[in-house]
């Protein structure tokens, strides 16, 4: 089955035409490499698949549903963060869910909240659908899950675990990028 399909699409660049007509299919369970020169516009293509661009003619279709990861050529990072606390931001939904998980139970504790019926009522409710969404996300294996993937990507150690990114070498960083792809496991994985 085909998983992504591109129809003559077209990328330019400050009036410079990058590819035109260009139309591919990816299919399902298959491992494809893209090879060319320096420039040729590998890293455009993937973007374009990825979502990060859009193309200025032509189709790009998407199995439903499709989840798309994308490891750019030389990883970034937020600056300040430790391996370790880059590797779990790699779901931000779970992350995102976390966050109001937080801002609830900050509210449950407020006497204005907990002393007024309707109030905690409402509060509790909102906690319970958070809770239903956190485990649906996979949420109480995440820790475990974000610990086994990066020690498979040779970060087993603590002492590597609290390495700042600020200091990891290009290949470290893409390393740590790639675990944070296999650790949300997208239909899709770009290795750019
Ligand atoms: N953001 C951009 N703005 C302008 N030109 C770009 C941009 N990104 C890439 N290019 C140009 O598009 C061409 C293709 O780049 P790229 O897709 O990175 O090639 P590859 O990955 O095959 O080496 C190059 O000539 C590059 O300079
Ligand atoms: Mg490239």
């Amino acid at each position: 089955m085909i998983a992504l399909h591109l129809d003559n699409v077209s990328v330019t660049y400050i009036a410079v035409p990058i590819f035109t007509s260009l139309s591919w299919e990816v299919h399902d369970d298959r491992c494809v490499g893209l090879v060319g020169p320096n420039g040729a516009g590998k890293s455009t293509l993937l973007r374009l698949m990825a979502g990060q661009l859009t193309s200025d003619s032509g189709y790009l279709n998407r199995k439903s549903g499709l989840t798309v990861g994308y490891l750019r050529q030389e990883p970034d990072f937020a600056a300040g963060r430790t391996l370790w606390e880059e590797a779990m931001t790699a779901s931000p939904r779970l992350a995102a869910v976390e966050t109001k998980l937080d801002a609830c139970e900050q509210r449950l504790s407020d006497p204005e909240v907990y002393g007024d019926e309707a109030t905690l009522a409402a509060v509790l409710t909102e906690q319970e659908k958070l809770l239903a969404q956190f485990t649906e996300l996979g949420g109480p294996a995440y820790e475990g899950k974000v610990r086994s993937v990066l020690a498979r990507m040779g970060f087993g150690d603590e002492a590597s675990l609290s390495l700042s990114t600020d200091v990891l070498s290009g290949g470290q960083k893409k390393l740590l990028g790639l675990a944070k792809l296999l650790i949300v496991e997208p239909d899709l994985l770009l290795l750019d």
